[in-house]
């Protein structure tokens, strides 16, 4: 397993628990998509695994050893705009890269392509205030993909993009995941989009926090996202996880 947490407790201060024996594993290459009604917990299983909280009581294992402070091997995309206000979007991108010593030359490059990926690269030397709240998330994407880290935390990552910005991110994800063997932590409220990318779904909702649900997805990693949406399987598992997120928020 990459990611192990292994009976987990969290409570905020002063708050009700929202985990209290939480287990989760996610293997290497795996695509994990969480659905779950807001605020039942899916940003703060992410912040756990990211080393930003620590649990109460249990452990978190990333690669088979105990998470203690911030887990570098993890590229998170977070729910919120992170982006360094005094840098460029250029420099934003790059920030991954310099912290780890990537040499100048390798490190253009592959600002270069990133900002293409996500086409920011006409707005590469504006600074975050100048961008629209889409090409924020556009940064922050490139910034959590650039380095091809063993795994990825996205908190509702495409969830400000149009629609055609979302499909072509969808296939590029794919396609680096592919590429990498990266496994991925997705969060998301977007039902379809989790039926086309993950190899797993979980349902989660309760407080304490609980897995109601967990759907496997059988496309497999090389998948063709335009056969997958007339699939009748693709409309049976987005009536059957809409019926099973109805239930969650009851
Ligand atoms: N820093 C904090 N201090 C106190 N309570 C918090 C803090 N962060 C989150 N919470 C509470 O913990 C619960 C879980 O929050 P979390 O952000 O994990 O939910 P979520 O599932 O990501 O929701 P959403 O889908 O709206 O992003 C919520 O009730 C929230 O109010
Ligand atoms: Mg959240």
């Amino acid at each position: 397993m990459l990611l192990e947490l292994r009976d987990v407790h969290f409570r905020y201060h002063g708050e009700a628990p929202i985990l209290e024996g939480f287990d989760l594993d996610i293997a290497h290459g795996e695509f994990v998509a969480l659905l779950g009604p807001s605020g039942c917990g899916k940003s703060t299983l992410l912040n756990l695994a990211a080393g930003l909280l620590d649990p109460l009581a249990g452990e978190v294992d990333f690669g088979g050893k105990a998470l203690t402070g911030l887990n570098r091997d993890a590229g998170y995309m977070t729910q919120g705009d992170t982006l360094l206000p005094w840098m460029t979007v250029t420099n934003n991108i790059g920030l991954p890269l310099e912290l780890r010593n990537v040499p100048r030359g390798e490190r253009r490059d592959k600002i270069e392509r990133a900002l293409k990926l996500v086409n920011l690269w006409e707005a590469r030397d504006k600074f975050p205030s100048e961008l629209s709240g889409g090409m924020k998330r556009r940064a922050l994407l490139a910034r959590s993909i650039i380095y091809d880290p063993p795994m990825l935390l996205m908190d509702e990552p495409f969830g400000a993009l149009d629609a055609q910005m979302r499909e072509t991110m969808h296939q590029e994800l794919l396609d680096t995941v592919g590429r990498t063997g990266e496994s991925v932590l997705f969060v998301t409220h977007d039902i379809s989009e989790s039926i086309l990318l993950a190899d797993r779904i979980l349902v989660l909702g309760g407080r304490p926090l609980k897995v109601l649900e967990e759907v496997r997805i059988a496309w497999g990693k090389d998948r063709d996202l335009d056969k997958i949406r007339k699939d009748p399987e693709y409309t049976a598992l987005e009536t059957r996880l809409r019926d099973l997120l109805r239930a969650a928020h009851s």
